[in-house]
């Protein structure tokens, strides 16, 4: 694989408030700073970059902008002794497709020390068809063990289960042999959820649906929330004693309306899971698990392929909670 002088990418620009997007031709001359320069072979679509895409405030730093949080591809050139031309490599997080410019073209250039290498027993496609929504996944699952959660502990709850670190965490889970309980708002991805290893479906309106005290029934043994808000705040009502829930995700509201007695009375744990600036040796932990231990199969009963041209609708579908599972970018179709 060698450097293309000239690379299509897509480019974002600020006229006044105004953010336009479109796919244009760059040189390699026009790429960022930084230590190692990569081919990217695939990128993917999560939540954040739906924002990125339409312009939200306060995520990219500087325009012109090259979106796309994650990218996995081969290294054309380094000055960074952990890489050398030719390795395969895969790239979640550190604010790169917000502060730095991301994955959505042909060549990216960015810090070796943000990268890892491809992790055994996975090709670029995968690696993307996981990308930060099943990273962060793991990193969930992860914390919720190391806080004692084990599948003879009872029921654990995945909301917003059908969108893509939803649709990782509950295959993770149910190869790991827990009961997964899928939170969903689209009852047609019932049996997808199903067939990914969840064991019984509860509906989102059941979840919006607040408790009659501070406390409900003990049901569940560890959650993994996509959505916060109501959601958040009501399942931790229902959070049995010692149970852990771990908070990823906004969909439904960053808001949190609870009250401390799950914490006082159950002991219960509320676990934040950052994937951005997540430290190397838990990243290459997370992915060398997700290697091993996410079904190649259900990777792919999860996963489709798009392209470039295809990202201004999918941030319209993945915002409105409309993407099933996850999205890989084919950068070079
Ligand atoms: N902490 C981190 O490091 C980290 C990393 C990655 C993602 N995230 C966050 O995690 C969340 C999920 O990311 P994702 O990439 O999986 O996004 P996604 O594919 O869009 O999935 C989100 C899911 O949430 C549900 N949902 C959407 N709107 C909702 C609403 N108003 N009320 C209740 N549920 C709603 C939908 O699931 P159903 O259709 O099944 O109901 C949707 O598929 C996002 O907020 C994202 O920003 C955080």
């Amino acid at each position: 694989m060698t450097d293309l002088d000239i690379f299509r990418a897509v480019l974002q620009r600020k006229d006044g408030n105004t953010v336009t997007t479109a796919i244009e031709e760059l040189s390699a001359s026009d790429l960022p700073d930084g230590d190692v320069t990569v081919a990217v072979d695939y990128s993917t679509i999560n939540y954040k970059d739906g924002m990125v895409l339409k312009g939200t405030p306060g995520l990219v730093r500087n325009y012109p902008h090259v979106p796309g949080i994650d990218f996995s591809g081969t290294v054309t050139a380094s000055d960074n002794p952990d890489y050398s031309a030719g390795d395969k490599v895969v790239l979640t997080g550190w604010r790169v497709g917000e502060a730095h410019w991301g994955g959505y073209g042909q060549m990216a250039r960015v810090k070796g020390d943000w990268l890892v290498p491809l992790p055994d027993g996975l090709d670029g496609r995968q690696a993307m068809a996981i990308g930060t929504a099943g990273f962060t996944a793991m990193l969930a699952v992860m914390a919720l063990e190391d806080h004692g959660l084990t599948p003879d502990r009872g029921d654990v709850l995945v909301t917003g289960a059908a969108g893509g670190v939803g649709s990782v965490a509950v295959a993770i889970l149910g190869s790991l042999g827990y009961s997964v309980v899928a939170g969903t708002g689209r009852p047609e991805t019932h049996d997808y959820l199903t067939r990914l290893g969840a064991t019984a479906m509860i509906s989102r309106q059941e979840l919006e649906t607040p408790p009659k005290g501070p406390l409900s029934s003990e049901r569940w043994a560890g959650a993994i929330d996509n959505v916060g808000g109501p959601i958040l705040g009501n399942l931790l009502a229902s959070m049995m004693y010692h149970g852990s829930c771990a908070a990823v995700g906004l969909a439904a509201s960053p808001k949190l309306q609870a009250t401390v007695l799950p914490f006082l009375l159950r002991g219960v744990n509320l676990l934040g899971i950052d994937s951005v600036m997540c430290p190397k040796p838990r990243r290459l932990a997370a992915w060398a698990r997700l290697a091993k231990e996410l079904p190649i199969e259900k990777l792919e009963e999860i996963s489709s392929v798009a392209t470039l041209d295809d990202l201004p609708k999918l941030a319209d579908d993945i915002l409105a909670g409309k993407v099933k599972g996850r999205v890989i970018i084919d950068v070079n179709a």
